[in-house]
């Protein structure tokens, strides 16, 4: 079977580790088609549209997506970027990434945090940790409101709690937490530990103090725990979490949470192991899915050749897994773990100086060894 996977560079530093990511592609001789889309800074510039309708169309004819990084600026510079024939149109930068996880339902963020061993950047050398984080709802559901209607005060005029916030000057952002969100994040983060024989899930909420959003969501994770009853589940609460996270992070193998906690308790523990030369995320629905590292263009590192690819060729491991490519995935992840503990190749994030070629080329021929 051909699969036909669209890559997307973008700009910054995502051109440099997606050529990369390619050049370990090569080796792994994946019976693919890839087919380049554009996407980033330069577009909103010359044609006032990062994700333009072209690469959607092509995404769709794709199974799915490898994604490098793109630049993204405040509303005001971006504005000032826009090609001059464009200007006053009324149009509006957006993310492309936000906008791509809506128009293709990619629920679920998957961000793995594993130390290899022997990297000098790890916290500890057994740290193996997944964070499924729902992507497209909770906090960040961008129904938010400043300044706040009329109508919205006046349908709230009688709780007890919100009377001293009519008439004064405030924004509000929604929570919002469905049943169908919680049900779909939950059993992803279930069935990978399953699929990987993993001991634990942890749900990280925080229902002592938002009792219904964080309330609904852990009691569906105990309902769907009861189809799980081999995987041991624990409910901590978010703050408790980033502590335990730093004092015993060995523990835990599976965490799952709503979109702001996984936002930033994935990146926590990302840093636990590498940071951002080697987070990569996964932002999977049930017909599609989008690989990329964490980081962004870095453009202080544009043209150089210097960053670490081992984010972006982990992200492709992630996209070797979804295609249901387990041995290539397996033996990729071997090659990255051989390369990190031999040392020999390093990037300076890693206190070397390997270019991010360098680096690919070093995974890409052990992973012919393997
Ligand atoms: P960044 O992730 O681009 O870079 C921050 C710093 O992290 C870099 O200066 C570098 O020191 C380090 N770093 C990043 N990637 C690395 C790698 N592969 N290896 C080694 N070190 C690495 O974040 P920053 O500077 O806040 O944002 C730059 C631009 O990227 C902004 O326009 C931002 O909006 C955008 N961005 C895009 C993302 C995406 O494409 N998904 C995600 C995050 C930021
Ligand atoms: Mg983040």
């Amino acid at each position: 079977m051909t699969y036909k996977i669209a890559v997307l560079p973008g700009d910054g530093v995502g051109p440099e580790v997606i050529e990369a990511a390619m050049i370990v592609l090569d080796e792994i001789a994946l019976d693919a088609e890839y087919i380049y889309g554009d996407i980033g800074w330069e577009f909103w510039r010359k044609e006032g549209n990062p994700l333009p309708e072209r690469t959607v169309e092509l995404m769709k004819q794709t199974d799915c997506a490898l994604f490098g990084a793109i630049t993204s600026k405040p509303k005001d510079e971006a504005q000032k970027e826009l090609a001059p024939e464009l200007q006053g149109k009324g149009l509006e930068y957006y993310s492309p990434i936000v906008k791509l996880r809506q128009l293709f339902d990619l629920y679920a963020n998957v961000r793995p945090a594993k130390a290899y061993p022997g990297n000098p950047l790890n916290y500890k050398d057994n740290i193996n940790i997944t964070v499924f984080r729902e992507n497209t709802e909770g906090l960040y559901s961008g129904v938010e409101y400043y300044p706040v209607p009329e109508e919205i005060d006046n349908a709230f005029k009688d709780h007890p709690r919100y009377k001293k916030f009519i008439g004064i000057d405030k924004a509000i952002s929604l929570r919002i937490i469905s049943r169908k969100g919680a049900e779909r994040i939950i059993r992803a983060a279930f069935e990978f530990a399953k699929q990987n024989n993993l001991k634990n899930v942890t749900v990280v909420e925080k229902p002592n103090v938002l009792r219904e959003t964080s309330g609904l969501f852990v009691r569906v994770a105990r309902k769907i725990h009861e189809e799980y009853l081999d995987i041991e589940m624990w409910e901590t609460n978010i703050d408790a979490q980033a502590m335990w996270l730093v004092k015993n992070p060995e523990k835990y193998d599976v965490l799952v949470t709503s979109n702001l906690f996984g936002d930033i308790i994935s990146d926590l523990a990302s840093q636990l192991v590498g940071g951002l030369g080697f987070a990569a995320a996964g932002n999977i629905g049930d017909n599609y899915a989008v690989f990329e590292p964490v980081h962004g263009s870095a453009p202080k590192y544009a043209g150089l050749y210097k960053v670490n690819p081992i984010a972006t060729i982990r992200a492709v491991r992630m996209m070797l897994d979804y295609l249901g490519e387990k041995e290539k995935a397996n033996k990729l992840e071997r090659a990255i773990e051989e390369v990190v503990k031999e040392g020999k190749v390093r990037t300076y994030d890693m206190g070397g100086n390997a270019s991010t070629l360098d680096m690919a080329k070093e995974i890409a021929k052990k992973y012919s060894q393997l």
